[in-house]
């Protein structure tokens, strides 16, 4: 397939990245200078952008079989409403009528409204509110809402996959 990697050079997007070449699939990454791509596998294709500039996004989508969003602005309410849910709207906008299978990555506490965390920053407003914008795409879909992935400790190495 041909995939596109959105926050491709973040500390998850990366592993996307690698993983997704390692099967064979043709990989763009989205990024926003070339300078951070440089830790990426030569055989992604870099393609130049910004979730927030919407201008900068149909060049990416075009001709996508998948999307794998692995967004995240870590900077306050602006950046939540802008990159964590304005990224994924300018994106699924920029198809127009195509219709790839979309994995979009959240975090586990986004149904968690009333903690000091989500108050302080909206990010699981926001990010629950782009799950909510995969949903009503239309198209296929995976939601993930993984815990926190560095858990390094000895008694700590193991996946534990729950469903609700
Ligand atoms: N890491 C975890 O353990 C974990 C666990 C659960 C949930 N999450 C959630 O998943 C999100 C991503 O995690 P991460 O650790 O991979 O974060 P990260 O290392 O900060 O990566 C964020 C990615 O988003 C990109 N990005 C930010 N603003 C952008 C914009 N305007 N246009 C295009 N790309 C933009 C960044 O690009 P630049 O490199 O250009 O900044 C980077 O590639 C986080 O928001 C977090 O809430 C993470």
């Amino acid at each position: 397939m041909n995939v596109l990697a959105v926050g491709a050079t973040g500390s998850i997007g990366r592993l996307v990245v690698v993983e997704a070449v390692r099967q064979g699939h043709v990989v763009r990454a989205l990024v926003r200078t070339a300078g951070k791509a440089r830790k990426l596998p030569r055989e992604a294709q870099l393609i130049t952008g910004d979730v927030t500039q919407p201008d900068t996004l149909p060049a990416a989508v075009d001709g996508v079989d998948a999307i794998v969003f692995t967004l995240g602005s870590n900077s306050g309410k602006v950046g939540a409403e802008n990159v964590d849910y304005g990224g994924v709207r300018n994106v699924l906008r920029a198809l127009g009528r195509r219709k790839p299978r979309i994995a979009l990555m959240t975090a586990i506490g986004v149904t968690n409204r009333t903690g000091a965390y989500n108050r302080a920053t909206e990010a699981h407003d926001w990010k629950r509110r782009s799950e909510r914008l995969v949903r009503a795409s239309g198209l296929q879909y995976t939601i993930v809402r993984p815990g926190w992935f560095d858990y390094n400790r000895s008694d700590e190495h193991q996946l534990v996959f729950a469903a609700r």
